[in-house]
């Protein structure tokens, strides 16, 4: 990490909600299903989600009527989303979402757009189960939305896969099979330089993240590919999976 702030410095947070591929993840199509598929889960509880940012699913979900409480590791993230009208209705506690408590119980916590692959060991990211299920309540739900490793699309001996390609930004995935590590390298053309922000992630396969769910007391209720309730195959680039803690 650079710095206190991560990866999500302030320099990185001024720009979050307009760069790249980024900017599409605000369109109300892709945000809308994921508020739909939240509120149901939440049903009439409290919501936390780790990794606010800068609110772009906590601050439709508190429009929608659930209470949102949020964990962040980057304080200049938390300061966006604190310059937006309805922040104020949503609280923040500044920390690593693995190990960071709040207070009060939870209907949901959810952690979406690859976020659980922040945390770059397997103990930290148990470490992340095991905090979201001391934060359930009884019959509570761990939401996450994923990709599944894209290994499949490397041709042998290849490291590298661009996943995203405009006249203006790029993205390159580069893979360590190894260590199950994988940096998203990001260039942007932003006042005709070049800006480039690489952030290390740990992937992980579905069963991998069942595994860390049943060592936090929690199963398996629904996977998905998308917010929709699409159909999970073989043929998935990302998951959407909801493990719930027992009712008593
Ligand atoms: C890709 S952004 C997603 C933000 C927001 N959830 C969204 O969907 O737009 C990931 C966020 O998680 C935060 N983050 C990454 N690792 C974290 C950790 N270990 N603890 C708390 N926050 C973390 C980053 O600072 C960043 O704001």
């Amino acid at each position: 990490m650079h710095d206190d702030d991560g990866y999500f410095d302030e320099h990185v947070a001024a720009r979050y909600d307009e760069s790249g591929e980024i900017a599409e993840m605000f369109d109300p199509a892709v945000v809308d299903p994921v508020i739909d598929f939240l509120v149901e889960i939440a049903g009439s509880g409290r919501a936390l989600e780790l990794g606010i940012g800068t609110g772009r699913i906590a601050l439709p979900l508190r429009r929608r009527g659930v209470p949102v409480h949020g964990i962040e590791l980057s304080k200049a993230m938390a300061a966006r989303l604190r310059s937006k009208p309805g922040s104020e209705e949503i609280g923040v506690t500044i920390g690593d979402f693995a190990t960071t408590t709040v207070d009060g119980t939870f209907s949901v916590a959810y952690l979406v757009f690859n976020t659980i692959l922040n945390l770059t060991t397997q103990a930290a990211q148990i470490q992340c189960f095991r905090n979201v299920a001391a934060h359930l309540e009884p019959g509570g739900c761990f939401v996450i939305e994923v990709g599944v490793p894209e290994l499949q699309r490397l041709p042998p001996g290849e490291t590298i896969r661009a996943f995203h390609v405009s006249e203006t930004s790029w993205g390159l995935d580069e893979y360590d099979v190894a260590m199950q590590g994988l940096t998203s390298h990001h260039f942007e053309i932003v006042d005709g330089r070049v800006a480039q922000n690489s952030v290390p992630f740990r992937y992980a396969w579905p069963s991998e993240l069942d595994l860390m769910a049943q060592l936090a007391g929690m199963k398996l209720r629904e996977r998905w590919s998308g917010w929709k309730r699409e159909p999970f195959t073989s043929d998935s680039r990302k998951h959407v999976s909801v493990w719930e803690k027992p009712a008593v």
